[in-house]
């Protein structure tokens, strides 16, 4: 292991420029117009993994490109095998002019490193495959053979990855999934995840008039689809948090009394996230604290809500349409098509016949919770412990990451959830940046990993 300690050591400043090169690409999954950036960035993934040693390839999908990347001389069935999972696909940057630096022209300010993807999620896959460099050009044997799966369509809902998975359960036999997608509260706070939340996404448009007509004109006699769509959203949740949904919490697993007593521990007061937050107040769940708000508990937001006349100066109009993008988030034992359903049927009922809704469903994946007693869960943090310095935490997180169950379903494998980006990472938000010392202390733990892994498999 001192081989690979030192190698890492000599080397950050490279791996930063390649990690910047990787940050480059503007490889936005959710725009048509970035489909050849998401295939530049694949490529330059197989590159990248071929100069670290790995045999790997690109495989083509409906959507954008796999990348399959595998240790040398894997031994098939022999040796422990690991999966290690990410993606090279970025949330959209808009809006432009909030970032400081433009999303696509990274910058380093003290031990941050400022770009769209740097936290979610190149600079946490970008670790892992600088560890398995450093045993590569090291000549340290690893104890397992190792596969990376990084795909391109995660923050769209991970569609070409789930045939992917069927087609090549064989090639990805394994004894487990370790991906770094996820948070830890603090530098001081290495964390492995053992629950996120799932999700439901759909689409509200409310049809009011044949085109957008003279307010002045018309106003008065005609429904206003913007104020029949506010009036439908303002009704699904209560002034205690809740969700007014018929049967929404009916298949919610509770918190048990343990669960909350250690989510309780975790560092952090009210006042500090507000103000993070930058919030005149915050606003939750009744009955909750905010640490179970986020995490435990399931929510309906409104992502995006468009409608009229959204330019310069006014237009007195009466529009023709309204839409809400929504999504909502799931907690074990909640199932995405059965709350869509649900939503459906009470937005349609709460509708006036003055207007006509239309819901389109959209993504779905189910929440996940492993338990973090097991043997890997124990190596990992092992691994997490050795390469921070610091007794890890627990966590339960509030995001998604729709391939999980997946690969529980056709790898009959667990996840090992191991997240490297800050509080302050700012993924889906302008200034996105990345912890060059999560970066480093990353690779560190993905080299312990292999290690511990491997010999609590044994
Ligand atoms: N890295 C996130 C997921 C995440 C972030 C999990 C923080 C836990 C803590 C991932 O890239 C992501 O953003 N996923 C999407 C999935 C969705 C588009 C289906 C999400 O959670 O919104
Ligand atoms: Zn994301």
């Amino acid at each position: 292991m001192q081989a690979v300690i030192e190698y890492l050591q000599k080397n950050q400043a490279r791996f930063v420029e390649e990690l910047i090169e990787y940050l480059r690409f503007p490889s936005v999954s959710a725009q048509p117009q970035h489909r050849k950036d998401l295939q530049a960035c694949g490529e330059w993934l197989v590159q990248q993994c071929r100069g670290i040693g790995l045999d790997a390839r690109l495989c083509p999908t409906e959507g954008n490109p796999i990348l399959i990347a595998k240790t040398p001389g894997a031994q098939g069935g022999k040796r422990p095998h690991y999966v290690v999972y990410g993606h090279y696909d970025v949330q959209p940057p808009e809006p432009f002019e909030l970032w400081k630096s433009p999303p696509f022209e990274p910058r380093i300010v003290g031990r941050a490193l400022f770009a769209r993807g740097s936290s979610d999620n190149k600079g946490q896959n970008l670790a892992h495959l600088k560890a398995v460099e450093a045993y590569l050009k090291t000549g340290t044997p690893l104890p397992c053979d190792l596969t990376f799966v990084i795909e391109g369509e995660e923050e769209v809902g991970s569609a070409s990855l789930a045939t992917f998975l069927k087609q090549h359960r064989a090639e990805l036999k394994c004894d487990a999934i370790v991906i770094s997608d996820t948070g830890m509260p603090s530098p001081k706070h290495p964390a492995l995840t053992y629950a996120l939340r799932g999700i439901a996404a759909m689409e509200l448009i409310v049809h009011g008039p044949s085109r957008d007509l003279h307010s002045g004109i018309f106003g008065g006699s005609v429904d206003n689809p913007a104020m029949v769509l506010s009036q439908l959203l303002a009704k699904v949740r209560d002034k205690n948090g809740r969700i007014t949904i018929p049967g929404f919490y009916d298949d919610v697993t509770p918190l048990s009394a343990y669960e909350r007593k250690q989510l309780a521990r975790l560092p952090g007061s009210d006042s500090a996230y507000r103000k993070f937050l930058g919030v005149p107040q915050l606003f939750g769940e009744r009955g909750f604290t905010s640490t179970e708000q986020r995490s435990a508990r399931p929510t309906f937001e409104i992502n995006g809500l468009t409608s009229g006349y959204q330019g310069e100066g006014s237009k007195t109009i009466i529009p023709a349409w309204a839409r809400a993008k929504i999504t909502m988030r799931l907690v074990p034992n909640q199932n995405p098509r059965k709350i869509i359903q649900a939503a459906r049927r009470y937005l349609a009922s709460l509708c006036p016949p003055t207007v006509r809704l239309e819901t389109k469903s959209g993504h779905g994946a189910e929440p996940y919770v492993v338990a973090p007693t097991s043997p890997q869960a124990q190596a990992a943090l092992r691994a997490l412990k050795s390469a921070f310095g610091r007794e890890p935490v627990l966590l339960r997180e509030g995001g998604s990451i729709p391939i999980v169950n997946d690969f529980k379903k056709f790898l009959h494998a667990d996840t090992l959830l191991l997240g490297l980006a800050l509080p302050d990472a700012n993924a889906h938000s302008p200034n996105e940046q990345f912890d060059l010392d999560c970066f480093e202390k990353g690779q560190l733990m993905s080299a312990y990993l292999w290690q511990e892994l491997s010999a609590a498999g044994a």
